[in-house]
Protein backbone atom coordinates (compact mmCIF):
# COMPACT_ATOMS: atom_id res chain seq x y z
CA UNK A 1 0.00 0.00 0.00
CA UNK A 2 1.59 3.32 -0.98
CA UNK A 3 0.03 6.53 0.65
CA UNK A 4 -0.71 9.07 -2.04
CA UNK A 5 -2.06 11.72 0.44
CA UNK A 6 1.22 14.21 0.33
CA UNK A 7 0.90 13.81 -3.66
CA UNK A 8 -2.37 14.39 -4.07
CA UNK A 9 -4.00 16.16 -0.59
CA UNK A 10 -6.90 13.67 -1.05
CA UNK A 11 -6.65 10.76 1.28
CA UNK A 12 -5.98 8.54 -0.99
CA UNK A 13 -3.84 5.10 -1.30
CA UNK A 14 -2.79 2.97 -4.02
CA UNK A 15 -2.85 -0.81 -3.54
CA UNK A 16 -0.78 -3.87 -3.94
CA UNK A 17 -3.06 -4.85 -6.84
CA UNK A 18 -2.22 -1.23 -8.09
CA UNK A 19 -5.87 0.43 -7.45
CA UNK A 20 -6.85 3.27 -5.97
CA UNK A 21 -8.48 2.68 -2.38
CA UNK A 22 -10.40 6.12 -1.35
CA UNK A 23 -10.57 6.82 2.79
CA UNK A 24 -12.48 8.87 4.58
CA UNK A 25 -14.70 11.00 3.91
CA UNK A 26 -13.96 10.10 0.29
CA UNK A 27 -16.47 7.68 -1.38
CA UNK A 28 -15.05 5.01 -3.46
CA UNK A 29 -15.07 5.73 -7.10
CA UNK A 30 -14.64 2.52 -9.26
CA UNK A 31 -12.17 3.27 -12.36
CA UNK A 32 -12.82 2.66 -16.15
CA UNK A 33 -10.24 0.53 -17.59
CA UNK A 34 -8.76 0.80 -20.73
CA UNK A 35 -8.62 -2.77 -21.98
CA UNK A 36 -5.73 -3.78 -24.90
CA UNK A 37 -8.79 -4.51 -26.75
CA UNK A 38 -10.17 -0.85 -26.91
CA UNK A 39 -6.25 0.04 -27.81
CA UNK A 40 -6.11 -2.10 -30.82
CA UNK A 41 -6.85 1.04 -33.04
CA UNK A 42 -4.15 3.08 -31.54
CA UNK A 43 -0.87 1.04 -31.58
CA UNK A 44 1.83 0.74 -33.59
CA UNK A 45 1.41 -3.00 -33.38
CA UNK A 46 -2.67 -3.78 -33.53
CA UNK A 47 -1.54 -7.32 -32.38
CA UNK A 48 0.56 -6.60 -29.55
CA UNK A 49 0.12 -7.72 -26.16
CA UNK A 50 0.69 -6.28 -22.83
CA UNK A 51 1.45 -8.17 -19.53
CA UNK A 52 -1.96 -7.34 -17.58
CA UNK A 53 -5.74 -7.10 -18.17
CA UNK A 54 -5.96 -2.99 -17.79
CA UNK A 55 -3.47 -0.79 -19.80
CA UNK A 56 -4.68 1.99 -18.03
CA UNK A 57 -7.40 3.27 -15.13
CA UNK A 58 -9.33 6.46 -15.56
CA UNK A 59 -10.87 7.98 -12.03
CA UNK A 60 -13.27 10.42 -12.95
CA UNK A 61 -14.64 13.62 -10.75
CA UNK A 62 -12.30 12.59 -7.77
CA UNK A 63 -12.63 15.34 -4.86
CA UNK A 64 -14.03 15.37 -1.36
CA UNK A 65 -17.63 15.87 -0.57
CA UNK A 66 -16.64 19.52 0.89
CA UNK A 67 -16.15 20.15 -3.01
CA UNK A 68 -18.88 18.73 -4.85
CA UNK A 69 -20.69 22.44 -5.38
CA UNK A 70 -17.47 24.01 -5.70
CA UNK A 71 -16.04 22.57 -8.39
CA UNK A 72 -19.84 22.07 -10.16
CA UNK A 73 -20.31 25.99 -9.89
CA UNK A 74 -16.54 26.90 -11.24
CA UNK A 75 -17.41 24.11 -14.04
CA UNK A 76 -14.48 21.82 -12.97
CA UNK A 77 -13.38 18.19 -12.81
CA UNK A 78 -10.44 16.47 -10.90
CA UNK A 79 -9.29 13.18 -12.89
CA UNK A 80 -7.04 10.85 -11.62
CA UNK A 81 -5.00 7.98 -14.25
CA UNK A 82 -2.95 5.03 -13.49
CA UNK A 83 -0.60 3.94 -16.38
CA UNK A 84 0.46 0.41 -15.63
CA UNK A 85 3.79 -0.02 -16.90
CA UNK A 86 4.69 -3.09 -19.51
CA UNK A 87 4.81 -3.15 -22.98
CA UNK A 88 2.30 -2.78 -26.02
CA UNK A 89 4.07 -4.99 -28.13
CA UNK A 90 7.56 -2.29 -29.03
CA UNK A 91 5.88 0.04 -27.79
CA UNK A 92 5.76 1.72 -23.60
CA UNK A 93 2.42 1.34 -22.22
CA UNK A 94 0.55 4.68 -23.00
CA UNK A 95 -3.03 6.18 -23.51
CA UNK A 96 -4.98 6.79 -26.19
CA UNK A 97 -4.75 10.39 -26.61
CA UNK A 98 -6.92 12.43 -27.42
CA UNK A 99 -7.92 16.28 -29.08
CA UNK A 100 -10.33 18.53 -27.22
CA UNK A 101 -13.28 20.38 -28.86
CA UNK A 102 -13.94 23.70 -29.79
CA UNK A 103 -15.44 25.93 -26.87
CA UNK A 104 -18.81 26.92 -28.44
CA UNK A 105 -18.72 30.21 -30.61
CA UNK A 106 -14.73 30.14 -30.37
CA UNK A 107 -12.03 29.03 -32.57
CA UNK A 108 -10.09 27.73 -29.49
CA UNK A 109 -9.86 23.97 -27.78
CA UNK A 110 -10.02 23.70 -24.54
CA UNK A 111 -7.10 23.12 -22.42
CA UNK A 112 -6.18 21.20 -19.99
CA UNK A 113 -3.99 20.32 -16.81
CA UNK A 114 -1.84 17.55 -15.89
CA UNK A 115 -0.01 16.70 -12.67
CA UNK A 116 2.81 13.78 -12.00
CA UNK A 117 1.57 12.11 -9.09
CA UNK A 118 3.76 9.44 -8.77
CA UNK A 119 6.71 8.38 -11.26
CA UNK A 120 7.64 9.96 -14.35
CA UNK A 121 5.49 11.06 -17.43
CA UNK A 122 6.54 11.46 -21.03
CA UNK A 123 3.81 13.56 -22.73
CA UNK A 124 3.31 14.17 -26.06
CA UNK A 125 1.47 16.73 -27.76
CA UNK A 126 0.24 17.31 -31.08
CA UNK A 127 -1.31 20.11 -33.43
CA UNK A 128 -3.37 19.53 -36.28
CA UNK A 129 -5.18 21.56 -38.71
CA UNK A 130 -9.10 22.04 -38.49
CA UNK A 131 -9.54 18.76 -40.90
CA UNK A 132 -6.98 16.21 -38.86
CA UNK A 133 -5.19 15.52 -41.83
CA UNK A 134 -1.67 17.83 -41.48
CA UNK A 135 0.46 17.99 -38.38
CA UNK A 136 1.21 21.43 -37.91
CA UNK A 137 3.59 20.78 -34.75
CA UNK A 138 4.64 18.36 -32.23
CA UNK A 139 6.38 17.81 -28.77
CA UNK A 140 7.60 15.78 -26.38
CA UNK A 141 7.51 16.83 -22.54
CA UNK A 142 9.03 14.89 -19.96
CA UNK A 143 7.60 15.31 -15.93
CA UNK A 144 8.80 13.84 -12.77
CA UNK A 145 7.12 13.72 -9.50
CA UNK A 146 4.97 17.49 -8.64
CA UNK A 147 5.12 18.61 -12.26
CA UNK A 148 2.28 20.20 -13.67
CA UNK A 149 1.78 20.02 -17.47
CA UNK A 150 -0.34 22.39 -19.35
CA UNK A 151 -1.67 20.96 -22.92
CA UNK A 152 -2.42 23.91 -24.88
CA UNK A 153 -5.68 24.68 -26.43
CA UNK A 154 -5.43 23.23 -30.16
CA UNK A 155 -2.92 20.18 -28.73
CA UNK A 156 -3.81 16.41 -28.83
CA UNK A 157 -1.98 14.76 -25.37
CA UNK A 158 -0.65 11.11 -24.78
CA UNK A 159 0.74 9.99 -21.62
CA UNK A 160 3.40 7.23 -21.43
CA UNK A 161 4.84 5.36 -19.20
CA UNK A 162 8.69 4.69 -19.77
CA UNK A 163 9.34 3.18 -16.23
CA UNK A 164 8.90 0.15 -14.93
CA UNK A 165 7.27 1.58 -12.50
CA UNK A 166 3.68 2.60 -12.00
CA UNK A 167 2.89 5.97 -13.41
CA UNK A 168 -0.02 8.12 -11.77
CA UNK A 169 -1.21 11.66 -12.87
CA UNK A 170 -4.03 13.72 -12.21
CA UNK A 171 -5.98 16.41 -14.42
CA UNK A 172 -8.22 19.31 -14.19
CA UNK A 173 -10.07 20.43 -17.11
CA UNK A 174 -13.60 21.32 -17.78
CA UNK A 175 -16.50 19.87 -17.02
CA UNK A 176 -18.45 20.66 -20.14
CA UNK A 177 -17.11 18.58 -22.97
CA UNK A 178 -16.20 15.43 -24.99
CA UNK A 179 -12.64 14.44 -26.03
CA UNK A 180 -12.31 13.36 -29.68
CA UNK A 181 -10.31 10.31 -30.16
CA UNK A 182 -11.55 9.42 -33.87
CA UNK A 183 -8.70 11.86 -35.42
CA UNK A 184 -6.04 9.88 -33.35
CA UNK A 185 -7.98 6.53 -34.18
CA UNK A 186 -7.70 7.64 -37.93
CA UNK A 187 -3.83 7.30 -37.86
CA UNK A 188 -3.42 4.62 -35.23
CA UNK A 189 -1.51 6.69 -32.69
CA UNK A 190 0.43 10.09 -32.37
CA UNK A 191 2.38 11.59 -35.25
CA UNK A 192 5.36 9.36 -33.46
CA UNK A 193 5.70 6.09 -31.67
CA UNK A 194 7.80 5.51 -28.32
CA UNK A 195 9.21 2.17 -28.80
CA UNK A 196 11.73 0.33 -26.30
CA UNK A 197 14.81 0.61 -27.32
CA UNK A 198 17.40 -1.84 -27.00
CA UNK A 199 19.73 0.10 -24.59
CA UNK A 200 15.79 0.41 -22.43
CA UNK A 201 15.33 4.35 -23.38
CA UNK A 202 12.75 5.58 -25.67
CA UNK A 203 12.94 5.60 -28.90
CA UNK A 204 11.11 7.86 -30.60
CA UNK A 205 9.85 6.50 -34.19
CA UNK A 206 7.55 8.79 -36.75
CA UNK A 207 4.03 7.39 -37.42
CA UNK A 208 3.93 6.26 -41.19
CA UNK A 209 -0.03 6.55 -41.40
CA UNK A 210 0.51 10.19 -41.16
CA UNK A 211 1.49 11.67 -44.80
CA UNK A 212 4.45 13.94 -43.31
CA UNK A 213 5.15 14.56 -39.51
CA UNK A 214 7.36 17.41 -38.27
CA UNK A 215 10.19 17.07 -36.16
CA UNK A 216 9.95 16.24 -32.38
CA UNK A 217 10.49 18.93 -30.51
CA UNK A 218 11.16 18.94 -26.68
CA UNK A 219 9.95 20.54 -24.18
CA UNK A 220 10.30 21.30 -19.96
CA UNK A 221 7.48 22.42 -18.23
CA UNK A 222 7.72 25.81 -16.35
CA UNK A 223 6.44 26.17 -13.55
CA UNK A 224 3.44 28.70 -14.11
CA UNK A 225 2.02 30.29 -10.45
CA UNK A 226 -0.14 32.93 -11.57
CA UNK A 227 -2.45 29.74 -12.88
CA UNK A 228 -1.83 28.42 -9.65
CA UNK A 229 0.65 25.32 -10.75
CA UNK A 230 3.36 25.32 -8.53
CA UNK A 231 5.40 22.16 -8.89
CA UNK A 232 5.95 21.90 -4.67
CA UNK A 233 2.13 21.95 -4.57
CA UNK A 234 -0.56 19.47 -5.42
CA UNK A 235 -2.97 20.63 -8.37
CA UNK A 236 -5.75 19.90 -6.18
CA UNK A 237 -5.10 22.84 -3.84
CA UNK A 238 -5.44 25.20 -6.24
CA UNK A 239 -8.98 24.33 -7.46
CA UNK A 240 -9.61 23.58 -3.67
CA UNK A 241 -8.52 27.18 -2.50
CA UNK A 242 -8.38 29.32 -5.52
CA UNK A 243 -11.02 28.02 -8.70
CA UNK A 244 -10.82 31.36 -9.95
CA UNK A 245 -6.66 30.31 -11.35
CA UNK A 246 -8.44 27.58 -13.39
CA UNK A 247 -10.90 30.01 -15.43
CA UNK A 248 -8.83 29.24 -18.36
CA UNK A 249 -9.43 26.01 -18.70
CA UNK A 250 -13.75 27.15 -18.82
CA UNK A 251 -12.64 30.22 -20.80
CA UNK A 252 -9.71 29.49 -22.91
CA UNK A 253 -10.00 32.44 -25.28
CA UNK A 254 -9.67 35.20 -22.53
CA UNK A 255 -6.15 33.87 -21.97
CA UNK A 256 -4.48 33.11 -25.75
CA UNK A 257 -1.91 35.77 -24.50
CA UNK A 258 -0.91 33.28 -21.96
CA UNK A 259 -1.33 30.29 -23.42
CA UNK A 260 1.68 29.55 -25.87
CA UNK A 261 4.40 27.23 -26.09
CA UNK A 262 7.07 30.10 -25.48
CA UNK A 263 5.42 31.47 -22.26
CA UNK A 264 4.08 27.69 -20.65
CA UNK A 265 7.16 25.82 -21.92
CA UNK A 266 10.84 26.48 -21.81
CA UNK A 267 13.48 24.69 -24.44
CA UNK A 268 15.05 20.83 -23.13
FE1 LIG B 1 -7.64 15.64 -22.42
Amino acid sequence: MADLKNNLSLPISLNENEILEFHDPMASINPKHRTLAEMKDYLADAKASFPGESVYDMYRSVHLPQDTEKFKNAGLRFDITVVHPGLLGREFSKTLGHFHPFKPGTAVRYPEIYEVVRGKALFLMQRMDDSFSQVLDCYSVEASEGQDVIFLPGYAHFLINTTDEILITSNWSGDNFESLYEPVARYHGAAYYVFKGTDGQPEFKPNKNYASVPELKKLRPKELSHFGLIFEQPAYLTGQKSPNMLQFLINPDLYLEELTVEKCYSEA
